[in-house]
């Protein structure tokens, strides 16, 4: 480099012009070192200056080159930033150190119409008052917090931490996730422990009374005594019952519940389940009747057997006076079951919530039936579970059609 070089040389050189000077110490010879020894001085100043002026460019590039580069880096980290921000499934907004919405990702401007928002003062979220509120106090306080809040019928649950570069405070970092559906199921799961208690209860409270009743009066006419035995027997095959179906729902809850499946003729299982169902039903007074088409599926049997009992049960509990129809048909890749009653039928209001769990339009009758209320939701679940769809057409006083369809091959998916 120039520059280091520079002052050794000039010393050297003008120690070897002094070395000279004194070997000969004619006027001529100084005058024509001095001159000499000027015309260096300026041609290596020249080029000195030529060469701290190259140098000076160099490292000027250099510098550029590594401003690029680290620009280039903190695009690319910003570019990735927003990309996971998008790809995040929740809301992410980041407000800077002078109290700007410097980052907001789709998920947020969307779901609270913030479209507007990116690099306004955080103040434009005060149109929603609680998610303002939250971000404001962590704002203030720079501290992680965390809070939930209800928007459009939505659960939010919102955290928001700070940021925090060589111990300086740069804004926070706001988390949004939609915890609705956590909220559902939790409402649910409330809702159906309150249901269970309550079913369990009810039968429990009848066999107490008895018990207690039969106790208290030892003396009690036979005659009575059988019918409160029956009452005791209905009551525990009651409570068997909801507690089987229990079981099912339990187990069909669980994420690793598979089915079965199996080579099943359909159109066998249908005519099984109607045989063992037929005398209950003709005792009633009800005409049976099937057509039913040969047809081989892909089925968890059991499962398949407990819907078109439940089914068929149904249809002979809700039905006073006339017919049974139960039809199984071959609908190009779905094997179709229709199960016809001519009984109470079902008022348009209550069709959905039949298939809820605990649902009985009329407690009394169901009741009286045995019912829990759990058969239909039973069904539904294990209709999903192969891949089909359950349908109810009714007429309120007139009777109720409910149609199956189920893949006739159970695709992996
Ligand atoms: N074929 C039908 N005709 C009229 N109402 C029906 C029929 N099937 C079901 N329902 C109504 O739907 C309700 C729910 O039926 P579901 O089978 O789930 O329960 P359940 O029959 O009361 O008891 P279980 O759990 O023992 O089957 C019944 O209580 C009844 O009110
Ligand atoms: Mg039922």
């Amino acid at each position: 480099m120039a520059s280091k070089s520079y002052y050794p040389t000039m010393v050297v050189i003008y120690l070897l012009a002094m070395v000279l000077m004194i070997i000969n110490p004619t006027t001529l010879f100084i005058i024509f070192t001095v001159v000499v020894l000027i015309m260096f001085q300026i041609v290596w100043f020249v080029y000195y200056q030529n060469s701290l002026k190259e140098e000076t460019n160099q490292s000027l590039r250099e510098l550029e080159y590594k401003l690029n580069k680290t620009m280039r880096y903190r695009d690319e980290t910003r570019q990735q930033f927003t990309s996971l921000a998008e790809v995040l499934g929740s809301g992410l907004i980041r407000i800077d150190e002078n109290e700007r919405v410097r980052e907001i990702n789709t998920y947020a401007k969307d779901t609270f119409d913030l479209s507007d928002a990116i690099d306004q003062p955080y103040d434009v979220l005060k149109r929603h008052k609680t998610l303002y509120n939250l971000i404001h106090e962590a704002y203030l306080t720079e501290r992680e917090t965390r809070g939930q809040i209800v928007y459009n019928d939505r659960f939010f649950d919102i955290n928001s931490a700070p940021i925090f570069e060589s111990n300086l405070y740069h804004g926070c970092l706001v988390l949004i996730h939609d915890i609705t559906q956590i909220k559902n199921a939790e409402t649910f799961q409330k809702q159906f422990t309150a249901d269970v208690t309550h079913e369990l209860k009810t039968p429990l409270s009848a066999l107490k009374g008895i018990s207690e009743i039969l106790l208290r009066d030892q003396d009690m006419p036979l005659e009575k005594r059988q019918e409160f035995d029956k009452i005791v027997f209905n009551q525990s095959e009651r409570l068997e019952t909801i507690l089987n179906d229990l079981l099912i729902i339990s187990k069909m809850d669980r994420l690793d519940y598979e089915l079965n499946i199996k080579q099943l003729n359909i159109k066998q299982l249908l005519e099984d389940v109607i045989d063992l169902l037929r005398t209950q039903a003709e005792d009633k007074g009800l005409v049976v009747e099937a057509t039913i088409a040969d047809d081989t599926i892909y089925v968890d049997p059991l499962k398949m057997e407990q819907v078109l009992l439940n089914l068929v049960k149904n249809a002979i509990n809700y039905t006073d006076q006339g017919q049974i129809t139960i039809k199984g048909y071959i609908d190009k890749k779905e094997y179709v079951i229709e199960v016809l009653d001519t009984g109470i039928g079902i008022k348009k209001s209550d069709q959905e919530k039949v298939f809820k769990r605990f649902y009985r339009v009329d407690d009394a009758r169901s009741r009286a039936s045995g019912g829990s209320g759990l058969g239909l939701s039973i069904i539904k679940n294990v209709i999903r579970k192969h891949h089909g769809t359950i349908d109810l057409q009714s007429t309120f006083g007139e009777g109720s059609r409910f149609i199956i369809r189920i893949p006739r091959v159970q695709e992996i998916r």
